[in-house]
């Protein structure tokens, strides 16, 4: 939750200040300050004093204390300006921008790279990086993201190349940097880009008293090991170099020597090669040794007077003696087709070599800021695979600057700063106080200092500072200085924030004939016009150009591709340095410009003529209401640095004159009455109730669209109110404004983020009923086709059946091809003869393959014994029916005479008589008198043998088992077996009792519990079947029976 100050430590934001005075500005800064709070908000402004001392607020606990918080809810610091851009630019997809403005030393370019190591440390966790260090340097760790990585070593290198120490700072940045860092859609940085404008090259060749050259010739001076000094002919002695003797004898905090090596690392790491390296090295010795060149006349020849140094110099930039003697001496010009080569006077000479060397430095910069935006550039990144590539600007420019001897560079770094100024003031004064009135709310003007009239001074066509020396450049014949300010002088000469000592001869702080001043924003400045003319041309003779491409050190070579130019090849006068920085500057603010404006569409609200479609969503910052939706932190996140304590930068003193003055010119008085005024929040009606769907929201989460409409019942998902505004309306009514702490209302951010998770909720709820009711609906489905497949699979097996079986009645096989036939045949059958049937299929089934002759032919009767013996059927009759009454069987299943054996090993005639109760053996010889009955219910089986014979053995539960051999059949040798067993089946089955049929020999039987075997012997002229004892102590009978 939010953590708050205590009052201690004064507002924590101007716009709270009770009375907006300057006085209680500045009384609000110097409590804070004093107090260690050197970060305070104006709005989504941050306003920061440097404290020139190492504070302890950088550390990994406070990027955890900031990370993915609100602006409002800690206390100012930098990190919630970069949290607050960082979550811009992912939760609106949009590119963002940190601006930093502020003096040189106030602290711009410290505060851009803790915002790159606070992005650094949010982004992609799992290889974060530590962000205790305050020198960047101590960031060279393996593990780290690549890009990161890259990102800020590359720091490193461009500070050792582009800073200096000046009389203000001792790290002072010498040119202006625009770091585009870029992100992939998930919000890692997968890139970035360096834009560097103008450097101060002129320090090269001089620098004014207590200021130093770029750190780069020192730490090679003091950091680089022998061998590479003795490589390029260089001593360990500052002052022996007249280009850096100055700065030599300077004692400094600078640790030369160890910087040396964290940037050899650096670029070494970055993907700089060894023989990239060692030409950066030359390159610099050459700078050195170029400043002790020095030229003297003999008659009218100029020469070398130190002639060694041309052996260092054609050794260090690979090349021939003659040829550098001859660059360094001559130059070549074209005059019609002619070329001529034409001698330098000492003076001509001297300024060659000033140009030499400068260019080579400006070069290796500028070649240093091609290969880290080579390396760190984003690579086969396809945004229709990718998603969105966004971008974050950090700009850290040279800040404004009043030096005792003010030249082209001063002029050009607060030209700059005065578009800084006009891009602060379009931004947050201007174009705000204008909107407002335009939409018609109720609005006090608040009034500002506009710069664009200094703005216009220096850069406007024809008329401008710029333009002025343009046309002095262009001169023919000897243009000089003067003749520039004569120019000023001429064209400027009303202008109220220009003079001179021509134009106000009384001003002898005014040199006649050098001097003009111009009101700066800022101040006062006075310009020298000494060297503006030649450092706007530029020019460097074509004859370096190529001695340096001609070198046989490639890398050399590749800085210099013009001298690959011929002498008389005819090339468009090349833009002026004035020109292209001022070309460069107006790039820079309308990229700006333009990311700005696309994170909020107030500047297309502007240039509409019909802004009645584009009104302004917001909520009231007065004294009384505050909101502090964050919507336009983006484009705020504006950063004004206090320089302080100038002179004797001291962390304890408050300079209140000095600090004063910078609230003064940055206009932040006014900045603080606007901000109160004005509104905090604001968007377009549309824009802010953009009418997406649902899935819209959740699928593109990043998209900026229909933020907040579902903080209200009335705008979600769509309103059906008259219009955008009424809408509107409602979903602010739920915002109470009337509450004097800023803190003390949630932010429309934090009702849609507790909104969300309820969506979120609810959408999981019917996101889930929908999967369940899917699913069911699915298994109902599924039911329904099994159902409708077994429909269809038994009517198409009924249609089928059908189509077989339609004609079988008048097919000549009664359809038996189809295996129709037989129910054909039983329907017309008797019940007799249906059981017949029954008895003769269940004969079929269980002895066909078997058994040979099954009698299927004949008629199967059953009562043999009325047939076969005649003369005894009535007595047999006679017996049945006594049975039948007696037993009460339904009917006889079978009956026939048989030879016996008994368990004593005789062999009888005897009779069987089967019912559908019973089993009866009878005794012939006695008119077939029953001798003994087995219920049916005991009999469990029968056996027979897979021969002709008609030997059966009924096996019986309690193992009497009943051993005959079918005789007296008529006509002899029927066989009965297949009847006898299918009859007896087809009764079991009927009764649905099971019996076991086997068909083996020998047949294994178990005659009163004794185990028997018996075996068929068939024998030639055997008329009866008869039963002996075998000899085999294995068979027990022989069942002798005919062939
Ligand atoms: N946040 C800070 N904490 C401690 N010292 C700082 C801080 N910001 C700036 N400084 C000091 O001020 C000096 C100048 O800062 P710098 O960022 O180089 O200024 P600018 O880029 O505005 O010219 C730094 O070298 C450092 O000593
Ligand atoms: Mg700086």
């Amino acid at each position: 939750m939010a953590e708050h100050e205590s009052l201690e430590f004064g507002k924590a934001d101007f716009v709270l200040l009770d009375n907006v005075s300057l006085e209680e500005f500045m009384t609000n800064l110097k409590l804070r300050f004093e107090k260690g709070r050197i970060y305070t908000y104006i709005g989504e402004v941050v306003v920061s004093v440097n404290p020139y001392r190492a504070m302890n607020i950088y550390g990994r606990d406070m990027v955890e204390q900031y990370k993915g918080r609100e602006l409002y809810e800690r206390p100012p610091h930098l990190f919630a300006i970069a949290d607050a851009a960082y979550k811009a630019m992912k939760r609106r997809n949009k590119d963002t921008c940190i601006v930093i403005s502020g003096e040189s030393g106030a602290g711009k370019t410290e505060a851009s790279k803790y915002i790159m190591q606070y992005i650094a440390a949010i982004t992609n966790p799992n290889q974060r990086a530590e962000v205790e260090s305050r020198r960047l340097n101590l960031f060279y760790r393996p593990a780290l993201h690549r890009v990161k990585n890259m990102l800020l070593k590359s720091n490193c290198v461009l500070e050792a190349f582009g800073n200096a120490k000046t009389s203000r700072n001792d790290n002072s940045s010498r040119f202006g940097k625009y770091m585009d860092i870029n992100f992939d859609f998930k919000g890692d940085p997968i890139g970035g880009h360096i834009n560097n404008y103008l450097l101060e090259k002129s320090r090269v060749i001089f620098q004014q008293e207590g200021e130093r050259s770029f750190h780069s010739f020192y730490q090679l001076l003091k950091g680089a090991p022998d061998s590479l000094l003795r490589s390029i002919h260089i001593k360990k002695d500052a002052t022996a170099y007249n280009y850096i003797k100055v700065g030599g004898l300077i004692k400094s905090s600078i640790n030369d020597g160890a910087d040396f090596k964290a940037v050899a690392d650096a670029m070494k790491v970055i993907g700089f090669t060894g023989d990239e390296i060692q030409t950066v090295y030359k390159i610099l010795a050459t700078i050195l040794h170029l400043g002790n060149l020095t030229f003297g006349v003999d008659g009218d020849v100029t020469l070398i007077e130190n002639t060694k140094l041309v052996a260092v110099f054609s050794d260090l930039l690979s090349t021939k003696d003659e040829n550098v003697e001859k660059a360094m001496l001559y130059r070549t010009v074209a005059t019609g087709r002619d070329v001529i080569e034409k001698q330098h006077t000492m003076q001509e000479a001297s300024y060659g070599r000033d140009a030499l060397a400068k260019a080579m430095y400006e070069r290796l910069f500028c070649w240093i800021v091609g290969r880290i935006n080579d390396i760190i550039e984003v690579k086969n990144y396809d945004a229709r695979v990718h998603g969105k590539n966004t971008v974050i600007g950090v700009l850290d420019i040279y800040g404004f600057e009043i030096f005792q001897n003010n030249s082209f560079e001063q002029f050009c770094i607060n030209y700059c700063n005065e578009k800084l100024q006009q891009l602060f003031i379009q931004l947050v004064l201007k174009q705000e106080q204008e909107e407002y009135q335009r939409e018609g709310i109720p609005w006090k003007h608040i009034d500002y200092f506009n710069n664009q009239i200094i703005v216009d001074l220096v850069e406007q066509q024809h008329k401008g500072i710029f333009s002025v020396l343009d046309e002095a450049c262009m001169n023919v014949g000897k243009v000089t200085d003067e003749v520039f300010l004569q120019g000023l002088n001429g064209k400027l000469a009303k202008h109220a924030h220009y003079t001179s000592r021509k134009l106000s001869p009384t001003d002898k702080s005014l040199e006649f004939d050098r001097d003009f001043r111009i009101r700066h924003y800022a101040g006062d400045v006075v310009y020298s016009v000494v060297g503006f003319i030649d450092k706007n041309k530029d020019t460097l003779f074509q004859d370096f150009k190529r001695l340096l491409y001609n070198s046989s050190n490639p890398v050399l070579k590749g800085m210099w591709p013009e001298g690959k130019l011929r002498i008389n090849e005819v090339t468009k006068r090349p833009l002026t340095a004035a020109t292209l920085f001022k070309n460069s500057m107006i790039m820079l603010v309308e990229n700006l410009a333009c990311k700005v404006s696309s994170l909020d569409d107030k500047p297309f609200v502007l240039n509409t003529h019909e802004p009645l479609h584009f009104k302004i969503t917001c909520l009231r910052v007065s004294a009384q209401s505050f909101e502090w939706g964050s919507e336009k932190n983006m484009f705020r996140t504006l950063l004004c640095a206090l320089h302080q304590a100038q002179r004797v930068k001291s962390p304890l003193l408050f300079e209140q004159e000095r600090c004063r003055h910078q609230v003064e010119y940055l206009g932040l008085l006014e900045n603080v009455r606007v901000r109160r005024a004005g509104f905090a929040y604001r968007q377009t009606y549309p824009r802010f109730l953009q009418s997406d769907t649902l899935q819209h929201v959740l699928t593109r989460p990043l998209c900026p669209s229909s933020r907040y409409k579902m903080i209200s019942e009335f705008t979600w998902p769509n309103h059906d109110l008259p219009s955008d505004k009424e809408a509107v309306k409602k979903l602010m009514q739920g915002c109470d404004s009337t509450t004097t702490r800023p803190t003390a209302k949630p932010s429309l951010e934090e009702q849609r983020v507790e909104m969300v998770q309820r969506i979120v909720l609810f959408l999981q709820k019917v996101w889930r009923g929908t999967i369940a009711r899917m699913r069911y609906r699915r298994m109902r489905a599924a039911l329904v086709i099994l159902r409708a497949y077994r429909r269809y699979k038994v009517k198409s097996y009924i249609r089928e059946v059908n189509r077989r079986f339609k004609n079988v009645r008048s097919m000549k096989d009664h359809g038996r091809h189809v295996k129709w036939w037989a129910w054909t045949l039983i329907k017309g059958l008797s019940p007799e003869e249906t059981l017949q049937v029954r008895a003769k299929v269940a004969s079929l089934e269980a002895l066909k393959g078997h058994r040979a002759d099954l009698g299927l032919q004949r008629a199967w009767e059953g009562n043999y014994l009325k047939r076969d013996s005649p003369d005894i059927a009535s007595s047999f009759t006679l017996v049945s029916s006594e049975l039948q009454r007696k037993d009460k069987f339904m009917r006889v299943l079978f009956s026939c005479n048989v030879r016996k054996i008994n368990r004593f090993h005789k062999a009888e005639d005897r009779a069987v008589l089967l019912t559908d109760r019973h089993l009866y053996k009878m005794d012939p010889l006695k008119q077939y008198k029953p001798m003994k009955s087995i219920p049916l219910y005991n009999v469990t089986g029968v056996s027979v043998s897979p021969g002709k014979d008609q030997l059966v053995v009924f096996h019986t539960k309690d193992s009497r088992d009943l051993v005959v051999c079918l005789q007296g059949m008529v006509p002899a040798n029927e066989s009965r077996i297949g009847e006898l067993v299918g009859t007896l089946l087809s009764h079991f089955k009927s009764e649905k009792r099971k019996l076991q049929v086997n068909i083996t020999s020998p047949i294994q039987c178990s005659m009163n519990g004794r185990k028997c075997t018996v075996i068929v012997e068939p024998k030639i002229n055997q008329s009866q079947p008869d039963f002996t004892k075998s000899r085999s102590a294995l068979i027990h009978f022989l069942c002798v029976t005919s062939i």
